[in-house]
């Protein structure tokens, strides 16, 4: 199997690096606009393998598609990070320009590939790339809710102070302040985490997670890159490996939870095909309602990258 990573910086680095030492891919292709970049982090990458007992052969390219020919996935992370005081949809205009080139080069060489969207605003991008690139909404998705999960169920885990291993959640909507994580749906090996938690402190955790992107960047004035290049490689591996993992997924919707034509956080089936199936669960009133802020938040921004390039 062949991945593509288009970004060589911190979430795409990570992410290669991963797909690596894990042997997810036979091949990498990490790709970046700038001089030498990527074709360094390539073979640093290259270089650990003889110490981490990996052969997966990783490859670094300054903007040569040519080279990421027949890519049976591809993980799009170009674009800015967010710094201290911007929301993700600060970058809109940026890394919709971005998103929008690379995906135009990756098609033309790998018309068959799966697209993985990390680059933020998440939805939006994740939108920009699926017009782009003409391909079923099947194989066009964004990478959100492994990462916003992942951090509700690291918070979880040290309050009650066990393992990461056994928390099981799922959250849905934008990949923003707005996402809505589910504790209806969550469980600790097994147990409704209400049982072992109290109202008050669940909500707390349930904010954390919100604001959890925005304070890591407050931390170190850039947005962060270990969770979310992991997060998207464990979606390539679900795909390459026909897993047909459950993970909440941002994905065009269609008419699913009363919703269509905005790209949204969703359970998803994750297997070779790509999104093989989207989940419906039964939301509750104020489930539903917040998911209908989430969404009303992400059409606002696609009809804005909508009118940017309608003026363009
Ligand atoms: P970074 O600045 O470390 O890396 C971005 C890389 O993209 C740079 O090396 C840059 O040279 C490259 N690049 C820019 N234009 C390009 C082009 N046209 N072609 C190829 N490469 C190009 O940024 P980082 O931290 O890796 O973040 C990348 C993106 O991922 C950002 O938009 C960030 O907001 C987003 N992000 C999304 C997350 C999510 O959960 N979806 C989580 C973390 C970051
Ligand atoms: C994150 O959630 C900023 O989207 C980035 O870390």
């Amino acid at each position: 199997m062949k991945v593509t990573v288009v970004g060589a910086g911190n979430v795409g680095a990570t992410c290669a690096d991963v797909l690596a030492y894990r042997e997810i891919a036979n091949e990498v292709v990490l790709v970046d606009i700038k001089e030498g970049f990527a074709e360094g982090k390539a073979l640093d990458i290259w270089q650990k393998s003889p110490i981490n007992l990996y052969d997966t052969r990783t490859v670094g390219v300054t903007n040569d598609y040519s080279r990421t020919a027949g890519s049976d996935v591809v993980v799009i992370t170009s674009g800015l990070p967010r710094k201290p005081g911007m929301t993700r949809d600060d970058l809109i205009s940026t890394n919709a320009g971005i998103v929008q080139s690379v995906t135009e080069n990756v098609i033309k060489h790998s018309p068959d590939a799966i697209i993985i969207v990390v680059s933020n605003p998440l939805d939006v991008m994740t939108y920009a790339a699926h017009i782009t690139s003409k391909l079923p909404r099947t194989k066009v998705m964004g990478m959100a809710g492994i990462l916003d999960t992942a951090r509700y169920r690291a918070f979880l885990a040290e309050a009650l102070n066990v393992s990461p291993k056994d928390i099981q959640a799922v959250l849905m909507g934008g990949h923003g302040d707005t996402m809505v994580p589910l504790p209806r749906y969550t469980t600790v090996g097994g147990i409704p985490v209400t049982e072992l938690i109290g109202e008050q402190e669940l909500n707390a955790i349930v904010d954390r997670t919100k604001n959890g992107g925005g304070e890591l960047v407050k931390l170190m004035g850039t947005s962060a890159w270990y969770a979310p290049g992991s997060a998207a490689a464990q979606m390539v591996e679900a795909i390459v490996r026909d897993q047909r993992r459950v993970f909440p997924v941002c994905v065009k919707l269609e008419g699913e939870y009363g919703i269509d034509g905005v790209y949204l956080g969703v359970p998803v089936v994750l297997g070779k095909n790509g999104i093989e199936k989207i989940i419906e669960l039964q939301l509750n009133d104020e489930e539903k309602q917040l998911l209908e802020t989430s969404r009303g938040h992400v059409k606002e921004v696609m009809d804005a990258l909508d009118k940017m390039t309608a003026k363009a």
